[in-house]
């Protein structure tokens, strides 16, 4: 299951990407909001990124104008790696490097039809654990409390 969720600036976008990914065969569920009433990004991104964080959803999509405030919001959440790209590059290299399991993007910054593309990519790339495994673990031990800070593995 597919977390996904959008403040006002971004409903139609979300709205679009759901309908693409639902035609695909994702299964989706849909965290808001539901039209374009003003709402505050961060209760979406907290939403998607609990959702994400507690096993319900495998992974999350979140959009706002630009991606940012939505992202920043859904990284305040234990466990969630999100990121804002607005290009597939860094789309893939987040998944292989970074096992994101949330992405940000900026409705008012990237087109629909790159919007497709750069969650096409997200989704159907996976992680390549061994050293970037330990890195993504040091940032969990850190986000625990722990002040591993230029410890070795
Ligand atoms: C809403 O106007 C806008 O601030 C929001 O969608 C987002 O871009 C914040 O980062």
């Amino acid at each position: 299951m597919i977390a996904i969720g959008s403040d006002h600036a971004a409903f139609e976008f979300k709205e679009a990407i759901k309908a693409y990914l639902t035609e695909k065969g994702y299964a989706l569920e849909d965290f808001g909001t539901c039209n374009n009433e003003r709402v505050d990004y961060c209760d979406f991104g907290f939403r998607v990124g609990e959702a994400v964080a507690s096993g319900v959803c495998e992974k999350g999509l979140i959009f706002c104008g630009t991606g940012v405030g939505i992202s920043i919001s859904a990284n305040k959440v234990k466990g969630i790696r999100a990121v804002v790209c607005s290009e597939p590059y860094s789309a893939k290299l987040s998944r292989e490097h970074n096992d994101t399991n949330i992405l940000a993007l900026g409705a008012r910054v990237v087109g629909i039809e790159l919007a497709k593309m750069i969650v096409d990519i997200w989704l159907t790339t996976g992680f390549e654990g061994g050293r970037h495994l330990e890195r993504i673990q040091k940032i969990a031990r850190y986000e625990g409390g722990d002040n591993c800070i230029g410890t070795q593995h």
